[in-house]
């Protein structure tokens, strides 16, 4: 049996449908400013499609693009000015920051309710507790991909891979509220095969290339990729049983795969992300639907 294939792109539609949806019925079109700092070309992207996908969608989107000398002083008088503009209903700074800035005061400065990264420390308690808050947009993104399977998550044994406090301790706390029993494994856990096998719901967010492999899932388990590796020629060993990211990789120099060997989970798996076309999708997607989110609770 193959796993069927999770498609992130389809699921983010859905997602961006229902922001233009809640755009009208608010009647105001939504402020997000994303932050940049530096020329880090990674961030360079994602802010600059996370604004274009704002606009895309009827929200107000700007970026504001920062010297990679600006002082940590400089950026809070920034948050500082945005917190008190009353256009502006979601506030995102990009990370990594440049070495002389603290990004947990850059987190901590940020007004909780315009905080549409829900990293706030208030936000993050708030999401542990199970209140209504702005939850961190690739976990949020997450559950909607396992909710599109129909699996069920009450009841299922879920293994988040990865303790980051972007990813998996806010994906743990998300499988946990929807009634999930709940591991988190990491760099120190003994035996990860034997804590993989044992799960309903795989979640897999460490940043390290293939790391699950087909031997340690269960069959029929949900397995979502979170992990975004580039990989180079020199690394041509690690695909070499993938035909596919091999062609690629051959073609292009460089190949974009996950935490999870997807050419051999997927032949056991019951549902399966992709890498790219799984999660990275829904990021985005979620960041939009904070924004109204932050809007409308904001505007009430
Ligand atoms: N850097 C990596 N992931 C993220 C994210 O979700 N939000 C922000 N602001 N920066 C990031």
């Amino acid at each position: 049996m193959t796993a069927q294939l999770i498609d992130g792109k389809a699921v983010a539609k859905t997602i961006e449908a229902e922001v233009v949806a809640a755009i009208a019925s608010l009647g105001i079109a939504p402020g997000l400013v994303a932050v940049r700092v530096g020329n880090d070309p990674a961030s360079e992207v994602y802010v600059r499609s996370k604004a274009k996908k704002a606009r895309e969608l009827g929200l107000r989107g700007d970026e504001l693009i920062l010297p990679e000398s600006t002082s940590e002083a400089e950026l809070l008088a920034h948050i500082d000015r945005l917190n008190h503009d009353d256009a502006v209903d979601g506030i995102l700074v990009q990370l990594p920051l440049p070495p002389q800035i603290d990004a947990k005061k850059v987190i901590d400065a940020i007004d909780p309710s315009k905080d549409v990264d829900g990293f706030h420390p208030i936000n993050v308690g708030k999401l542990h507790l199970g209140r209504p808050t702005l939850a961190p947009c690739t976990p949020a993104g997450v559950i909607r991909l396992i909710e599109s399977t129909g699996a069920a998550i009450a009841g299922s044994n879920a293994v988040v891979i990865g303790r980051s406090d972007i990813v998996g301790k806010p994906m743990a706390a998300l499988l946990l509220q929807r009634n999930a029993t709940v591991t988190i494994a990491h760099s120190r856990t003994r035996d990860l095969p034997s804590v993989v096998r044992g799960a309903d719901i795989v979640v897999a967010a460490v940043g390290k290339p293939l790391l699950v492999t087909r031997g340690m899932v269960k069959p029929g388990a949900v397995v979502i990729d979170v992990g975004m590796n580039r990989l180079a020629t020199s690394d041509a060993d690690i695909v070499a049983h993938d035909e596919e990211k091999s062609r690629l990789l051959a073609k292009n120099g460089t190949v974009l795969v996950g935490d999870v060997d997807f050419a051999r989970v997927r032949e056991v798996a019951g549902w399966i992300t992709p890498v790219p076309g799984g999660v990275g999708p829904m990021t985005i997607a979620m960041l939009m639907r904070n924004a109204v989110t932050a809007a409308q609770w904001r505007r009430r």
